[in-house]
C-alpha cells in the first residue's frame, strides 16, 4: 500500500527480501503509528526473533517472513553436503516455526518452500528454489488479498458502519490485507462508509495499526474501546463485522483470531448482524479436528498490566544514548504501568469462534459458510 511520511508517498510491502544481503526487510510495526521505519534481519535467528518480538506480526506477514527466513537460512549454508544441509534446514524450520505458535501461516508457507526445494538436486539448486518459492508465497499472499477484496466488496453498501477487530490489514499481510481488502475495493468503486476499529487491548493493533492504515488510505473510521461494540450494536449503529483470522479449521469451520473476536461474534449473533472472516488459503489448517487443539499463545502479563505509547517529549537533540536506537527528534516510546502493582494478569492472545456464529468465510476462491470448507477443499488449495 502507499504510505505517506513527511509529505512523501511511496509504495511499501510489509515484508520483502534483499537477496544481495541475504536479509529480510520488515516494517517495524512496534513503532507505528508514531514512526515509520524499515529494519533488516541478517540471519534466520534474527528473523525468528523479529516474529517473536512482534516487529512483524499478523498471520500472512509472519507467513511470508518465515518463508523468507527459511530461504535465508538455506542460502547461508556453505558447502555441498546434502545430509548436512538437510539437518541445518530442519533447525531453521523449527526455529521459525516456534517463533509464535498460533497462526498456521508460517508452517504452511515453509512447507510450500520445502516442497519446492525438492525439485533441486544440489545444495545450490535447492537454495535458489527456496528463495524463488518464498517470493512466490509473498506474491500469492498479495493475489489472495486482491481476490478477497473482489469477493468481499459487494458486502459493503453505501453509508454502512462496519466493525473490525485487531489488524487484518496490509500490515498483517504482504500487502492489501484481508479484512480491509473489501474496504479498499469498495472505496475504489466509489462507496463511502465508516469503519469502527476495536482498540484491541492489550497490544492495541486496532487503535495503532488499523486506524493508521485507514487514515493513510483516506477511509472514514473511529476507534472503539474494546467493550463499546455491544452498545453500538444494540442501537443499530453497526451493520456488518469483518475480521481476519490466524487459523481457520478446514474440517470444522472454527475460527481462531485475536482475543476478543469470540465476544464480538456472540454479540453480532445476538443482534443479527452479519459476521464475516476474511482469509488467504495459507490460514486454513486442514489437519486439526477441533479448535480445542489450537495452540493459543499466552503472552506476558506486563502487556495487560500496562501499555505502550509515546511520551510528549521527543528524543532530545545531541543526547543519543549508545544503547538507544532512537534518533534525536524521534518519538520516545515508553511502557507505563496502569494496573495495581501487586496484581498479576492472564494474557491469552487468541480465542476460537465456533462456526455457527460465522456468517461466511471470505476466501480468494469466494465466500463459503464455515461448514462448507471441507467439501470445497479442492477449490481451496487442498488436494
Ligand atoms: O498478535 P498479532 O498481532 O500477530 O495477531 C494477529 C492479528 O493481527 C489478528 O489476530 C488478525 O485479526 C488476524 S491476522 C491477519
Amino acid at each position: 500500500m502507499n504510505v505517506t511520511v513527511r509529505g512523501r508517498t511511496r509504495h511499501f510491502r510489509t515484508v520483502t527480501f534483499d537477496s544481495t544481503k541475504n536479509a529480510v526487510q520488515l516494517i517495524e510495526q512496534r513503532l507505528l503509528p508514531h514512526e515509520f521505519k524499515v529494519v533488516s534481519t541478517r540471519d534466520y535467528r534474527a528473523t525468528a526473533a523479529a516474529i517473536t518480538d512482534m516487529i512483524v506480526r499478523g498471520a500472512g506477514a509472519i507467513g511470508a517472513t518465515a518463508a523468507y527466513g527459511l530461504a535465508q537460512g538455506a542460502r547461508a549454508f556453505r558447502g555441498n553436503n546434502s545430509a548436512g544441509f538437510a539437518r541445518h534446514l530442519a533447525i531453521v524450520f523449527d526455529t521459525l516455526k516456534n517463533a509464535r505458535p498460533t497462526a498456521v501461516d508460517p508452517v504452511n508457507a515453509m512447507l510450500q518452500v520445502r516442497a519446492a526445494m525438492k525439485g533441486g538436486r544440489t545444495v545450490a539448486e535447492q537454495q535458489a528454489l527456496a528463495l524463488a518459492a518464498a517470493e512466490e508465497f509473498a506474491h500469492e499472499d498479495v493475489a489472495h488479498c486482491e481476490a478477497i477484496g473482489a469477493h468481499g466488496a459487494p458486502l459493503i453498501g453505501e453509508g454502512m458502519n462496519i466493525l473490525t477487530h485487531c489488524n487484518a490489514g496490509w500490515l498483517a499481510f504482504v500487502d492489501i490485507g484481508t479484512a480491509t481488502a473489501p474496504f479498499y475495493a469498495a472505496q475504489a468503486e466509489g462507496r463511502k462508509f465508516n469503519v469502527f476499529c476495536d482498540e484491541t487491548r492489550p497490544r492495541c493493533q486496532g487503535s495503532t495499526l488499523t486506524a493508521w492504515e485507514l487514515a493513510q488510505q483516506g477511509i472514514a473510521h473511529q476507534i472503539l474501546a474494546d467493550n463499546a461494540a455491544g452498545w453500538l450494536m444494540q442501537r443499530g449503529e453497526i451493520d456488518l463485522v469483518i475480521v481476519g483470522s490466524d487459523r481457520v479449521l478446514g474440517r470444522t469451520g472454527e475460527v481462531c483470531n485475536k482475543i476478543g473476536t469470540y465476544t464480538k461474534a456472540v454479540l453480532a449473533h445476538r443482534h443479527e448482524i452479519p459476521f464475516y472472516v476474511a482469509i488467504p488459503l495459507s490460514t486454513i489448517d486442514w489437519q486439526l479436528a477441533s479448535g480445542a487443539e489450537i495452540p493459543i499463545e499466552e503472552r506476558h502479563e506486563g502487556e495487560v498490566l500496562g501499555a505502550w505509547g509515546i511520551l510528549d517529549e521527543p528524543v532530545p537533540a545531541g543526547r543519543k544514548r549508545r544503547s538507544s536506537t532512537a534518533e534525536p527528534g524521534a518519538p520516545r516510546r515508553a511502557h507505563i504501568r496502569i494496573a495495581n502493582p501487586t496484581s498479576g494478569a492472564r494474557n491469552p492472545g487468541f480465542d476460537v469462534t465456533p462456526p455457527e456464529l460465522v456468517t461466511g468465510i471470505i476466501t480468494p476462491a469466494g465466500i463459503f459458510a464455515p461448514n462448507e470448507l471441507w467439501a470445497n477443499r479442492g477449490q481451496l488449495g487442498q488436494g
